[in-house]
Order: C-alpha cells, then structure tokens, then sequence
C-alpha cells in the first residue's frame, strides 16, 4: 500500500517529533503492509517549512532507514494550508507538491469557517495544470456544512483525501459518517493515514478496509490505498525525467 498523507517526517511540524519516532512509524507502517509513504508536513504560505527542508530532511529519514534495514520508500510531499497566493507560489515553485512532481498538491482546507475562495483556488491550480487533492473534507466545517461543495470539485476534476482515522471514529460519529458517505457517494479517491505518531495516531491503513469494501466495493480499498496514489507518485517520476 502507499500512504499519501503521513507526518512522518522529524521537527517539521506536529508530527513526528525526532528520527526514531520516525523509524519507528516506518516500522508500524510496513508491519501494516505499507511499502510507500509521502511525507506530507503541514506547510503555511508564510511560514514553510520550504521545499528543500522536506528534501533534506527526506533524504535523511530515507538514510536512517536503510541504515536500519527498513524498506519503506519515503518521497517528498506536503499538506498545504489553503491560501489565496497558492497558485503564484507553487508556480515559483516555493511550496512542494506530491512527489516533488509538480502535478498534485495537497490542500489542507480550514477546519473551522468557509473560505469563500476555495474554489477559485482549485480553478487557478488546474489551470497551471496542477491537481488540486483536498486533504480529509470530512473533519472541515466546510464540508460538513456545504456537502454538495465536495461533489463540484470532484466534478471540475479535483481529488479527494479521507482520513482513515475518520473511518473507525476516531474524530467521533459524526465524521465517521461523512467519510463513509463520501466515499458511498464515490467522491474519495485516497484514503490515507494523516499519521503523526508511531501510538495513537500510526501510519495504519488495514484497519478500515472492511468499512471501505462495505461502502464503496470490493476495488475499492486497493483502488484508495494502491492504484490512485501510485499513478500521482508514478506522474510525478515521469515528470522528473
Ligand atoms: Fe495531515
């Protein structure tokens, strides 16, 4: 399985908070059948961390692995808050994108209050050729407010993100039910981790596959966890060439 939304990497933000936590959550991730994860850290326009700190720091997690015998490929990522000046700055390229490959961009949508410029962001991402991923709209305000929002999007061509933390409650009823409805509405096209830790909130992905299955068929997970992310990741090297 590839795990496209992992805070994996160490001191960058809320998650991992030193390399062997880090190796550690390697270590949960490929007992759970992970052999991928795309360390996303939480960016902020104005505050980063930049696109070459996640490559560093990238670089030398994926080291401290092989060091250790760990074969859990680590690519570069980022989850990205939502902002107006997106599109100009990942145009210079200053925010990372999937992969380092240019063509997806995790988004991070606010959990509390409505953007009014959310879909104008995603429109001026696509027209500088770039997917716009929306990273976990069933724990935004603005999702559940505004369902209908998920299914436009989806509709002009945007991807969709649900946390599997989501799926077996761990953010409560409520949430659990919007992320089986979306998925039941066939508007997720990954389902990732979110994780940022190696206890309470590891890089597992096996837990929900029976909630998956049940809501959107038997394809269905490997189709989330496998075919999806491996196509963005497998864009991104081709890009790179
Ligand atoms: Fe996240």
């Amino acid at each position: 399985m590839i795990d496209l939304h992992c805070h994996i990497l160490p001191g960058l933000d809320d998650g991992s908070p030193d390399l062997a936590t880090s190796v550690e959550m390697a270590r949960v991730a490929l007992d759970d059948g992970i052999e991928t994860i795309v360390a996303t850290p939480h960016c902020f326009v104005d505050a980063g961390p930049t696109p070459a700190e996640i490559c560093t720091a990238t670089q030398q997690l994926q080291a401290a692995l092989a060091d250790g015998d760990l074969p859990l490929t680590v690519l570069p990522g980022a989850e990205v808050r939502a902002h107006p000046q997106l599109p100009e700055m990942v145009s210079r390229g200053e925010v990372m994108t999937i992969a380092d490959g240019g063509d997806y961009l995790l988004i991070e949508p606010p959990f509390i209050g409505i953007p009014n410029y959310l879909e104008q962001l995603c429109f001026e991402l696509q027209v500088a050729s770039i997917t716009p991923i929306l990273a976990h709209p069933e724990r935004a305000e603005l999702m559940q407010r505004q369902p209908e929002l998920c299914e436009r999007l989806v509709e002009r061509g945007c991807l969709i993100q649900v946390n599997a933390p989501s799926l077996h409650r761990e953010y409560g009823r409520t949430i659990a039910r919007i992320a089986a409805d979306l998925i039941r509405s066939e508007l997720v096209h990954i389902v990732a981790s979110d994780a940022h830790n190696a206890t309470y909130h590891p890089p597992v992905l096996s837990k929900v596959r029976r909630a998956v299955v049940q809501a959107a068929g038997e394809d269905a997970f490997h189709r989330m966890t496998q075919l999806v992310p491996a196509r963005l990741i497998r864009n991104a090297e081709e890009t790179a060439r």
